[in-house]
């Protein structure tokens, strides 16, 4: 079988990653052209990646009819327009999360995914592809848990990326916490209890990094909310865990409860010395998640192979928004927000 031609759009934080994966880890694709605003990252997909086809324009790139598919790495604002130009050049679909910023655009674009069921689409919720968090939902379909009856889920990036995210967020978009964190987070308690967000109610502060409100973004967002099944999730955000990168879930049912990376370990190592009894953190979110990138890339190309739609659809791209906006409206207004 062929390999999928895979055309890849940013080359950033997270482009890198995915890059790497694709030339080192997807066996059915190959990385077959990228492109990048900025040169000194085409350089490095040139030089350090062998790539042969770089552009500094994504339009350029989807015009080469050689491509099965893209995978869009581009920061946020541009996913909904760049997911839309991809479909109406017939190629296949991996997107980063969120699938757009504005919720009308985002309609439009799951509608032209309805539209184009032929095309393989699948968003970026890589922790669904975490081997913990999937024995986490085999327990919770055997019943092993009972009934669900609350969800924590803490989302809390390093300290050590803090300055980074606030000259960051001086210049582009992020969308906000709940948009750009949380959203993580809405799509576990929708993945895990099946069931969709009701009512919202957050808060937010920037006592870790009052420069933040500056550009309207929080270092700390949290949201307490209800299910229409009934279940309570209480979801926080952060950007300033002084320990590394700290992603935990907690899922209570009647039956028992699990807890997902309750502590950020590194690896199976205890440090004895004069600092006491440590246990080494994983600092940042390709560590922690370094398998499940490369998990979530290989089930798309099976996907495209087997001309079988992905797990993660543009509803749950959708569904996903409207709550991490939700969130940000009741932050705002200081109102429990009904969905
Ligand atoms: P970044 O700012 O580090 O990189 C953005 C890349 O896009 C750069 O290569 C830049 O040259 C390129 N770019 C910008 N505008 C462009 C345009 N008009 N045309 C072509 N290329 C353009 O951003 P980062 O952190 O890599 O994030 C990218 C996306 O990935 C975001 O949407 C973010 O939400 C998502 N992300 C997801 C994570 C996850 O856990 N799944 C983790 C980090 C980011």
């Amino acid at each position: 079988m062929s390999k999928i031609k895979i055309g890849q759009v940013g080359l950033g934080r997270l482009g890198q990653v995915h890059a790497e994966n694709i030339l080192n880890h997807v066996k059915g694709a190959e990385l077959y052209a990228v492109a990048s605003v900025v040169e000194k990252e085409l350089d490095y997909a040139r030089d350090a990646l062998g790539v042969e086809n770089c552009y500094t324009s994504y339009t350029e790139m989807i015009e080469d009819e050689a491509l099965d598919a893209v995978v869009i790495v581009s920061p946020s604002g541009f996913h909904a327009v760049q997911i839309t130009q991809a479909l109406d050049k017939g190629l296949h679909v991996f997107s980063e999360k969120p699938i757009g910023l504005e919720l009308e655009n985002i309609k439009q674009v799951v509608e032209k995914i309805d539209h184009n069921q032929d095309k393989v689409f699948q968003l970026g919720f890589m922790r669904r592809f975490d081997e913990s968090y999937q024995f986490a939902k085999e327990a919770v379909q055997n019943g092993d848990l009972g009934k669900i009856t609350a969800m924590r889920c803490y989302g809390i990036d390093p300290s050590a990326g803090l300055d980074s995210f606030i000259q960051f967020a001086k210049n582009s978009v992020s969308g906000g916490i709940f948009l750009d964190m949380s959203i993580h987070d809405i799509d576990l308690v929708r993945w895990f209890t099946g069931s969709e967000f009701k009512t919202v109610y957050s808060l937010g502060n920037n006592i870790a990094a009052p420069e933040l409100s500056e550009c309207e973004e929080l270092e700390t967002g949290a949201c307490l909310a209800e299910l229409e099944d009934g279940t309570i999730a209480y979801l926080l955000a952060g950007r300033n865990a002084q320990h590394g990168y700290h992603v935990e879930t907690e899922i209570i049912g009647t039956e028992g409860m699990i807890r997902i990376g309750n502590a950020p370990e590194k690896n199976l190592v205890t440090v004895y010395d004069k600092n006491g009894v440590v246990r080494p953190t994983s600092g940042h979110f390709p560590e922690r998640f370094k398998l499940a990138f490369i998990n979530e890339l290989n089930a798309f190309v099976e996907s495209i192979n087997k001309k079988e739609p992905s797990s993660i659809t543009g509803i749950d791209g959708l569904k996903s928004t409207e709550v991490a906006i939700a969130m940000q409206e009741s932050f705002e207004s200081k109102k429990i927000i009904t969905l």
